[in-house]
């Protein structure tokens, strides 16, 4: 792994990081939190710049597991969805818990998903 894919690996997990950090920290308040629409914003050109990255360097003859990827940029993009709605109602001043717990929950699962699979 090259540097440049180890600096976007970090800013990986700093996304994952403010997706989770920032919803436990929000929940009390319950409003959805900058923190979290920026790391689910974050998460997906850092995870798509990874692919392309793990892709162009990866050994002759193996290959990628696109379907574990294609489902952590699905739920990746569920993510940026609730946290986005989220961010757009709490402009409104109206209730945006559920959008904030269903991002976070969201991240959590995507963790499980590039940890256990
Ligand atoms: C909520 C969104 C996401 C979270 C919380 C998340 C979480 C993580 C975590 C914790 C890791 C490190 C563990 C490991 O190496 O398996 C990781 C690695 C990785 N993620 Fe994500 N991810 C998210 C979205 C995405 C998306 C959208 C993509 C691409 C479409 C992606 C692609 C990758 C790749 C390729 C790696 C492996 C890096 C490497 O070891 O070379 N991730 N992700």
């Amino acid at each position: 792994m090259d540097v440049l894919q180890k600096i976007i690996l970090v800013l990986h997990l700093l996304g994952m990081a403010a997706i989770v950090g920032g919803w436990l920290a929000a929940r009390k308040g319950r409003t959805m939190s900058e923190v979290v629409v920026w790391g689910a914003r974050a998460q997906i050109v850092t995870g798509l710049i990874l692919v392309g990255l793990a892709e162009a360097t990866k050994d002759e003859g193996s290959a990628l597991n696109y379907t574990k990827i294609g489902i952590k940029l699905l739920v990746a993009v569920i993510v940026v969805a609730f946290a986005e709605i989220g961010r757009a109602r709490a402009k409104r001043n109206e209730s945006s818990s559920t959008a904030l717990d269903a991002a976070g929950i969201g991240g959590v699962l995507n963790v499980l998903v590039a940890a256990l699979w």
